[in-house]
Order: structure tokens, then C-alpha cells, then sequence
């Protein structure tokens, strides 16, 4: 089956990059994958160089689980070799996370004519076309259709659809740390979007609270965190509501100015 990866042809590179670069590290517990760009797991000796290394690779990379104050020690180093920083919230719910989406669940009427389903390997290239364009139209940039379908990090990608075939929220979450890291059990969460014409109806909560329930139990995660940016209330207030909430924590990410310019690699 070819691939499928949308996304601005920068962007575009960056994925496809970032899934061969997988296919080497993926047995390294100092790195982290999500389907889109490989990273540093967390703050460790050399945390800056080796996200200087995958930025000047793939076009990006980011450092998870920085503590704040560490935050601007990365930046400088970045900007010292030439890339660009950027910073995004943590926010991440372990307990919370769950208690939280359980409770989002019981409380949630299903809107008639909607059904929420996860991508397998059944699920058509024309379906997959749709969640990406949909995600893109929203400033989301998807994973490949390979890793929605399961064959990349374990995880689970989710969409809203209704009964005419428009898809119009969608949401995935990915174990992206190793098995022998003391992340192991904790999942990247989020690449939430909703149609802008189907806003404010809790489809995006519906995806997430799904999700969240799934994971721990299909693949026993217990923590969940996204990247959330400052000036993004929708997003904040979402997260917040499903337990996964502000933390002391920020990724740092290294942009390659060759590669994107001014621009983001996603929301
Ligand atoms: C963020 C986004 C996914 C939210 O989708 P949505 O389906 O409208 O969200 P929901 O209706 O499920 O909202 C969840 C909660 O956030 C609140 N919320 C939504 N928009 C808000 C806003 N602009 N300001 C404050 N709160 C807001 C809702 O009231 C709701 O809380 P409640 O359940 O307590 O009422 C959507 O705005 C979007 O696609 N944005 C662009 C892409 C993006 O930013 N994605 C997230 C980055 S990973």
C-alpha cells in the first residue's frame, strides 16, 4: 500500500525523515517518536546536541520534559548553531488523566448521526485522505497513514465521522518513549482537531477522553502529555478539562530556518 503524508512538502520531508530515522533509533530510550518527528526523550547529558543533531536531520526536534527555568539554556544553544526555538507547554496528566476523561465519558451525550472510530488496517486510503485533510485545514499536521493504521509506534489514531462520510474531529496518541525508559508507561497524546464548522461541540473532548480510556487499556499507559502552546485557550481549556493540564515541564524545539522558515511544524 503506498504511504500516506500530507502536509506542506517541508513538512512533508520532516515525516518521511523522521520515520527512516525511526527504523534506527527506535531501540535508543534517549529518543521519542510520535509519528512525526523523532526527539530527545528528556533533559540527559548532551540533551541539546543530539536535538541539534535530529533538528539538522529532519528539519526539527524538540526536547521533552524540560523543566522551565532549563528551558532558555536550550534555546541558546540551538540559536548558537543556527535553528530557530520554539517552546511549547507540557501539559501532562498521569491519575488526573484518567479520573478526568472517565468522568468527561459518563457525562457525554453521543450527537446524533456522529460515530467516533479508530483507523485500522481496514480503514481506506480515502478515509485516512480525509483525516488528513481535515487535521492540515486545522493547523495539525497528521502522521503518516502507516502510523495511524498501527504499523509505527504503539498507539491508536481516532476520528469523528458523520453519516454522509465527512470526518470532522480526529485525535491520535502514541507510547513514544522506550520500554526500558522511566517513561515507559506514558503516552504522547493529542494532534486533537475539529472541523471549525463543528467547534465547541465537545468532539474534541469525545476524541480525547476515548483515547485516553483505550491506551491505558490496550497498551497500559498511565501518564499522557501534548504540547500546548501559549496562545491557544481552545486547547488549554480542552486538555485541562480531560486531566491533562499545565506541568512544570515545556518542550524545546529546534527549527531548522532552512528547512521551515519562519513557519511551525504543527499547532
Ligand atoms: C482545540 C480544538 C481541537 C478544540 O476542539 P472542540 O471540539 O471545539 O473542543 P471541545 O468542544 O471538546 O472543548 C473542550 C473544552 O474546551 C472549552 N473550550 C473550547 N474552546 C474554547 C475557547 N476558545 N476558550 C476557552 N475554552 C474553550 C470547551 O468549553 C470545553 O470545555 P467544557 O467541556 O468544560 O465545556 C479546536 O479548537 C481545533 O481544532 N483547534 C485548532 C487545532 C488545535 O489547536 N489543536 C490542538 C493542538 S494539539
Amino acid at each position: 500500500m503506498p504511504e500516506i503524508i500530507l502536509g506542506s512538502p517541508p513538512q512533508i520531508q520532516t515525516v518521511q525523515r523522521a520515520n527512516a530515522l525511526w527504523t534506527i533509533l527506535h531501540d535508543d530510550p534517549r529518543f521519542a517518536f510520535q509519528g512525526r518527528a523523532v526527539s530527545v526523550a528528556n533533559e540527559q547529558d548532551d540533551a541539546a546536541k543530539l536535538a541539534i543533531s535530529l533538528s539538522r536531520l529532519q528539519g526539527y526536534a524538540s526536547c521533552h520534559f524540560v523543566k522551565r527555568p532549563n528551558a532558555q539554556g536550550f534555546s541558546d544553544a540551538y540559536q548558537a548553531a543556527g535553528l530557530n526555538p520554539q517552546i511549547w507547554e507540557q501539559y501532562w496528566g498521569r491519575d488526573s488523566a484518567q479520573t478526568q476523561s472517565h468522568a468527561f465519558l459518563q457525562d457525554f451525550q453521543v450527537p446524533e448521526g456522529l460515530t467516533l472510530k479508530t483507523v485500522t488496517h481496514a480503514t481506506s486510503d480515502e478515509t485516512i485522505l480525509k483525516i488528513c485533510e481535515m487535521s492540515l485545514e486545522a493547523g495539525v499536521l497528521p502522521v503518516p497513514g502507516s502510523v495511524m493504521r498501527g504499523e509505527g509506534p504503539k498507539g491508536l489514531f481516532s476520528y469523528v465521522e458523520a453519516t454522509d462520510g465527512q470526518i470532522v474531529a480526529t485525535g491520535g496518541a502514541f507510547m513514544a518513549y522506550h520500554e526500558d525508559s522511566p517513561r515507559a508507561d506514558e503516552a504522547f497524546w493529542g494532534m486533537l482537531a475539529t472541523h471549525e464548522a463543528w467547534r465547541g461541540k465537545r468532539l474534541a473532548g469525545w476524541v480525547g477522553a476515548q483515547l485516553i480510556e483505550d491506551m491505558a487499556e490496550k497498551f497500559g499507559a498511565r501518564g499522557f502529555s501534548s504540547g500546548v502552546k501559549p496562545d491557544n485557550p481552545s486547547s488549554q481549556a480542552m486538555c485541562s478539562r480531560l486531566g491533562v493540564g499545565p506541568s512544570e515541564y515545556v518542550y524545546v524545539g529546534a527549527v531548522d530556518p532552512a528547512a521551515f522558515g519562519d513557519a511551525s511544524v504543527t499547532r
